[in-house]
């Protein structure tokens, strides 16, 4: 089945320089050497897979120095011809934000920046299902950052706002994600007891994830394309449960991402807002 809105553009970028050099997360260990050909099998079958069903898939020339580009879904905020350039919190980070910049600008994008003090670091910590945004408080994206995504995309309604206090689910990415406009998957384990509530508040159906789909496979960091949901691995439990909603679970290991933190949703930035 084609993705629900085939208009929308997804962005990647090739993990090309993709390495762990840093640890600005728990998961990242710079001393566990990342199998470089083992990551491009790895990113290369989640891009074929999303254009098999139909995602319409543009690329950014990746940079040297700059390990982390695969994340490509950390990039910034992308909407119609509009592009919000993330600014990241470590500056480990910063030099990607120059090449966003330069590099959407170079594929025809008006690119807006953020004012002097604002983090917003693209998808990582705002989950989007049409119209819908939940944001995510936590060591990376700040105030500042989401009043600018305000104004950047004021069509956006917030519908919840959840604090991230373990710093493992360091992005919204890591514990949230929509699986289609009345379901969120979200991982009990990353969020605050408040939180929990506000998501359940928030849409008509949630599924908590379980500690082993959790930690072991990241599974909030899937990606959805209609009813398929490509994800680094999944408990029996989990796949019962997205089955009996109509979605199919695929598996797309992502070990190799998973040293840096991330897993399938961060390779991709999809465009967000009407079709
Ligand atoms: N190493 C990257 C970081 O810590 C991983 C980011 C993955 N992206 C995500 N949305 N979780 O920033």
């Amino acid at each position: 089945m084609p993705p629900r809105r085939a208009t929308h553009r997804y962005f990647a970028c090739p993990p090309t320089f993709y390495d762990v050099t840093y640890a600005i997360n728990p998961w990242m260990d710079p001393s566990v050497p990342v199998d470089r050909d083992l990551a491009w099998r790895q990113w290369t079958r989640v891009v074929a897979r999303m254009d098999e069903l139909g995602a319409r898939l543009h690329f950014i020339a990746p940079k040297a120095g700059c390990p982390d580009m695969v994340f490509l879904g950390d990039a910034g905020i992308l909407c119609g011809s509009r592009f919000l350039c993330s600014r990241f919190r470590f500056p480990e980070r910063e030099p990607e934000s120059a090449h966003y910049l330069e590099s959407f600008l170079t594929v025809g994008q008006e690119v807006i920046t953020l004012p002097e003090g604002a983090v917003l670091e693209g998808l990582g910590d705002v989950c989007v299902q049409g119209e819908r945004a939940i944001l995510g408080y936590g060591p990376r994206s700040n105030a500042a950052g989401f009043a600018a995504l305000g104004r950047f995309a004021p069509f956006l309604r917030v519908i919840a706002e959840v604090e991230l206090p373990d710093p493992r689910f360091y992005h919204l990415a890591t514990a949230v994600v929509f699986l289609d406009d009345d379901t969120v998957m979200y991982a009990p384990q990353g969020l605050t007891p408040a939180g929990v509530a506000a998501i359940r508040a928030a849409v008509p159906r949630t599924i908590a994830a379980s500690d082993h789909d959790v930690f072991a496979h990241q599974a909030c960091n899937c990606i959805v394309l209609g009813k398929h949901v490509l994800i680094d691995g999944y408990s029996q439990q989990l796949q019962a449960e997205l089955g009996e909603l109509g979605f199919t679970v695929e598996a797309f290991p992502a070990s190799e991402l998973k040293k840096g933190g991330g897993s399938v949703r961060c390779l991709v930035l999809p465009e967000i807002g009407p079709s």
